[in-house]
């Protein structure tokens, strides 16, 4: 497994991130301690959680399983419910109690919400800091503009800076290459990438057009259907493009995300060590420029202006700022 800068951190992660939502939802304690085991041994250092999944439960898992693991880790968890203050002091400590940790590595604001306070946020963060509950502080789901303006306020008052952004991207969901990835690269953001298979859609799990498996995600997650037949024809294309080349969709997917560099880790969720360990060979694989540009060409989700079909500015462009 490859390690990576974590953004401007000066710590190196493993460019692998273990999603752990399914943890107490689709997998029990037992597999959960399964895949985690399996993660350490193949050099996963990186494992994402929060308070909000199963309402607590998978951090409780976690508290059992990380039992004489955690000085391998980089562990990330995320603000539950509110952003005020006074929620955000408090759930770093039920976080920390529920994970039995006296810290976390990274901890997150997990959705900006409607009439948030930046300068308090960034009060209350630098509080979880100076306390020792945790070493960094980022987001998740932020725009690139609403990144800025709370780091603009945390650098004002001498307080640590969001140093992550997590957020969606996978090539059904290509929103953040306006303004998000290039921000990413010209400020040393670590982006972390959640949804990289689509639920399982990129994983070959569905059919276009074919009942929707019982024992899945699909079962119960309403978008999936409703992406399945929208996407359908880039899905079948890119299952067999997969096929051809001897991957599993999965691994085909993630490969897709590594290839951007502005990508610092793909969050890889599974809900069964078998899953993960189909993941790791992504891990192998670097797609050509070319294979790359087809991949990428099978859905039309490029984010376009409505008349000349295409973002003025450069708002998408990685290479504006000359790198280091
Ligand atoms: N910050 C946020 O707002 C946010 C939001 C969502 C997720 N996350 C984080 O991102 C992680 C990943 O998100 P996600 O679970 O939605 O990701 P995803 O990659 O879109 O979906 C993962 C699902 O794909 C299926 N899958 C995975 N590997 C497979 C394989 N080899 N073969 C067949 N199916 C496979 C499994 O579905 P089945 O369980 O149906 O088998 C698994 O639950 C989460 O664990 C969490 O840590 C963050």
């Amino acid at each position: 497994m490859n390690d990576v800068p974590f953004g401007a951190t000066g710590v190196d992660v493993s460019e692998l991130c273990l999603g752990t939502m399914m943890f107490g939802d689709r997998c029990d304690q037992a597999e959960s301690d399964r895949i985690l085991a399996l993660a350490l041994e193949r050099g996963v250092t990186f494992i994402d959680t929060a308070a909000m999944y199963v309402n607590g439960g998978t951090e409780e898992i976690l508290g059992h399983i990380l039992k004489g693991r955690r000085d391998k880790l980089f562990v990330a968890t995320k603000v539950h419910k509110g952003v005020d203050g006074a929620s955000i002091r408090a759930s770093i400590d039920e976080s920390l109690q529920r994970m039995r940790l006296d810290y976390v590595d990274l901890y997150m604001i997990h959705w900006p919400k409607p009439g948030m306070n930046p300068p308090e946020i960034m009060a209350a963060l630098a509080d979880v800091v100076q306390a020792g509950k945790a070493r960094f502080v980022g987001c998740c789901n932020y725009p690139a503009w609403l990144f800025a303006h709370h780091n603009a306020i945390a650098a004002a008052n001498g307080w640590p800076t969001l140093v992550c952004n997590q957020i969606p991207y996978s090539p059904i969901e290509r929103g953040v290459e306006v303004e998000i990835l290039p921000q990413a690269l010209a400020e040393k953001i670590a982006i972390t990438c959640y949804r990289p298979l689509v639920f399982g859609i990129l994983a070959g799990k569905y059919q276009p057009g074919a009942d929707i498996p019982t024992d899945s995600r699909g079962a119960r997650d309403e978008r999936i259907p409703r992406w399945l037949a929208k996407y359908g024809g880039g899905i079948a294309r890119f299952n067999q493009f997969a096929a051809d080349r001897g991957l599993h969709p999965a691994q085909l997917a993630v490969a897709w995300l590594r290839k951007s560099p502005a990508v610092t880790c793909p969050i890889v969720g599974v809900s069964s060590a078998r899953q993960l360990e189909a993941s790791f060979k992504a891990f192998d694989v670097d797609l050509t420029d070319g294979e790359y540009a087809e991949v990428t060409a099978m859905f039309d989700t490029a984010v376009k202006e409505e008349a000349a079909g295409a973002f003025p500015g450069l708002r998408r462009e990685l290479n504006l700022i000359a790198s280091d």
